[in-house]
């Protein structure tokens, strides 16, 4: 008998424990209504998780939240610490639980909340977040790339360690490299960094002495010496 998926109403409010960089406690209190994500499941979990691990490293200031359900992964980013969130879901009941959520953790002023999907927004974030299906992790590779700052991280939950490694491929050819891998109960949640660009800079040398400096500024840098320049 095949199985008739079935939507759940959420009547509990499920509060979630984050631990802030400075070792402090903070409470947040998700009530999931008709959307995903009381912050139990695995997948939300692992994210949380990599979230605190993230921010005790680095200040994140604008974090994006694909596929945001009851908002809990946006809410938890800006109560780690980031300025300003988008929590966007295709799914607009899941939006507006998401709002409601929002507002109860006052938050109001850095989330803002929309229906739709990565073609709504234009801007780049810090921290890109996808708890989706790997099947649409895959399908929108590219456009969640697109979405980085130069130096952003992409977190990306919802795997099956049995699919990890397609992941790791796909997002490996769009340029970006493995940073965090964290696995439980046959799931894993994987952040990627942007690779950071090695700087190669001009060098001229001196034909009289063994001096070497960059042409425009005459300033020592330092940059990977690729070439050098006889002075002129
Ligand atoms: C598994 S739930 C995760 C909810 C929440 N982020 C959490 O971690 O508990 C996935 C959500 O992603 C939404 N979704 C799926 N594909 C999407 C896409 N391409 N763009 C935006 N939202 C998407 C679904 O509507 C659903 O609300």
């Amino acid at each position: 008998m095949s199985r008739i998926p079935v939507f759940e109403y959420h009547t509990k409010v499920s509060t979630i424990k984050l631990e802030l960089q400075n070792g402090e406690v903070k409470l947040i209190e998700i009530n999931p209504g008709w959307a995903f994500g009381t912050g139990s499941h695995i997948t939300t979990k692992l994210c949380i998780k990599a979230l605190e691990e993230i921010f005790k490293e680095r200040k994140l200031e604008k974090v994006l939240d694909v596929g945001c359900g009851s908002g809990v992964l946006a809410i938890c980013a800006a109560a780690l610490g980031a300025s300003t969130a988008l929590a966007i879901d295709i799914d607009a009941t899941s939006v507006g639980e998401a709002r409601i959520n929002v507002n109860k953790n006052g938050f109001s002023s850095n989330i803002e909340v929309l229906c739709g999907s990565l073609e709504n927004t234009n801007h780049s974030f810090d921290l890109v977040i996808a708890n989706i299906l790997i099947d649409s992790i895959l399908l929108i590779s590219d456009e969640l790339k697109s979405k980085l700052k130069s130096d952003g991280l992409l977190l990306v939950s919802g795997i099956r360690d049995t699919r990890k490694d397609e992941v790791i491929q796909r997002f490996r050819e769009l340029g970006l490299s493995l940073d965090k891998e964290l696995c439980n109960e046959g799931w894993v949640a994987l952040s990627f960094k942007t690779h950071q660009q090695t700087a190669f800079f001009v060098y001229r040398k001196c034909p009289t002495s063994n001096l070497i400096r960059l042409p425009q500024t005459c300033e020592w840098n330092m940059g990977q010496i690729q070439s050098f320049e006889p002075c002129t």
